[in-house]
């Protein structure tokens, strides 16, 4: 969909920007743009939708050299969500995200109520926000009105300039998350500047890691933390790789533990000889169609009763397919040993810190040999 070929940009000082850039972006992919400042990320952007012109080689959207396109017909295409935002201050929320449709000629009840739509999409109520000036809003806000701007004539390709820069952490997650949720609901084709590799990790179906004006790997997230292509992208990524990959590492069925079980209707009395014979302290409670329940304590198992009568709700949980990073998030949360696996109410199995380590370990592992993490046994991982 986006097409880099040799491309350089030099300026008239002699700075080159960029230097013989080739890569590609596949239609409905979501590419980040990490490095530090000054790299050539904004560089690289610009020249995307003509705001920047190439010193050499061309650049393609669609399979058209964009060199040939009218720059303000190719704009109409592209969605850009410029570094800082920039929303005008003295237009209302909803004139600034209707300022493209407007632009481009739709009538004006069309496009505010297009934009109205769109800031509904990035959880703006319109209502109370369409009014607003862009200074009686929060950071986050702000950054929102972007994204809802920068979508409003449906372009099939989005340009976003560190789209969530100029908010504090929490409330980045908060946009990084509702950013992917829209992504995979109307899949754009992306670019996305950041200069924070977790961003980068958290957003990117692939990576590419920018040193001075070239990409010194382009890869997906789990391969550039994996096995990161040269030592300088090793010290970017940082010595806190395992970190981060608990971000992109999602829970496997074979990462679980079978723990003891109880089923809701067992006899308490029965129950808590069979598991005291087993050593058991705890089991997990499923009903009989194999469903999570909750969990119950042994000693708490009197003679009278049913097990699902004593069991206790389970708030410790996370779905299969999550990231590690928010099974460990909720065993620190509750401070619980160990987490439930549903697939849907389905239980499947545990996961403890032995585990979680474990399937860590083995996803390094599985990167660095370039094979599905399934592929690799626990006990073939070397001491790191
Ligand atoms: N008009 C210009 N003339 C000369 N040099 C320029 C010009 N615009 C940008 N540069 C230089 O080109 C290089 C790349 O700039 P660019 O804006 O692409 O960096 P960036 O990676 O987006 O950085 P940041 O993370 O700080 O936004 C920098 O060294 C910058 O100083
Ligand atoms: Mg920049």
């Amino acid at each position: 969909m986006i097409r880099f070929e040799q491309v350089t940009k030099r300026y008239p000082d002699g700075t080159t920007a960029v230097d013989d850039l080739s890569f590609e972006v596949s239609e409905g992919e979501l590419v980040t743009l990490v490095g530090p400042s000054g790299c050539g990320k904004t560089t690289t952007m610009m020249m995307v939708n003509r705001l920047i012109e190439p010193t050499s080689g061309r650049i393609l959207v669609g399979g058209e050299d964009i060199a040939a396109v009218d720059p303000v017909r190719l704009r109409r295409r592209i969605g850009y969500v410029i570094q800082q935002v920039g929303l005008f201050p003295h237009r209302t929320v909803l004139d600034n995200t209707a300022t493209v449709p407007t632009l481009v000629g739709w009538k004006r009840a069309k496009a505010r109520a297009r934009a109205a739509e769109l800031l509904d999409l990035v959880g703006l109520d319109p209502k109370t926000f369409g009014s607003r000036y862009p200074d009686q809003l929060s950071g986050g806000q702000r950054q929102r009105v972007g994204v809802a701007r920068a979508l409003a004539a449906d372009p099939p390709v989005l340009l976003m300039d560190e789209p969530f820069g100029a908010v504090d952490p929490v409330v980045r997650e908060q946009l990084q998350d509702e950013f992917l949720r829209m992504q995979a609901a109307v899949r754009k084709t992306v670019l996305l500047v950041t200069h924070d590799i977790e961003e980068a990790v958290r957003l990117g179906d692939r990576i590419a890691v920018y040193g001075q004006g070239r990409i010194e790997q382009f890869d997906t997230p789990g391969a550039v933390l994996g096995s990161p292509a040269t030592p300088y992208v090793a010290e970017f990524v940082g010595a806190d790789r395992g970190l981060k990959r608990l971000s992109v590492t999602q829970i496997e069925p074979a990462d679980l533990e079978q723990p003891p079980v109880a089923r809701v209707d067992e006899p308490a009395g029965r129950a808590a000889d069979r598991l005291r014979a087993d050593g058991a302290r705890w089991a997990v409670v499923l009903d009989a169609g194999g469903d999570l329940h909750g969990w119950v304590g042994v000693g708490e198992l009197g003679a009278g009763g049913t097990v699902g009568e004593l069991a206790h709700r389970m708030s410790s949980w996370v779905p299969v397919g999550a990231p590690l990073k928010q099974a460990f998030g909720v065993m620190l949360q509750h401070d619980a040993g160990w987490v439930a696996v549903p697939d849907g109410a389905r239980f499947l199995g545990v996961l403890t810190p032995a585990k979680l380590h474990e399937a860590l370990r083995r996803s390094v592992d599985a990167d660095a040999r370039g094979v599905p993490r399934d592929q690799v046994a626990f006990d073939s991982v070397a001491d790191a």
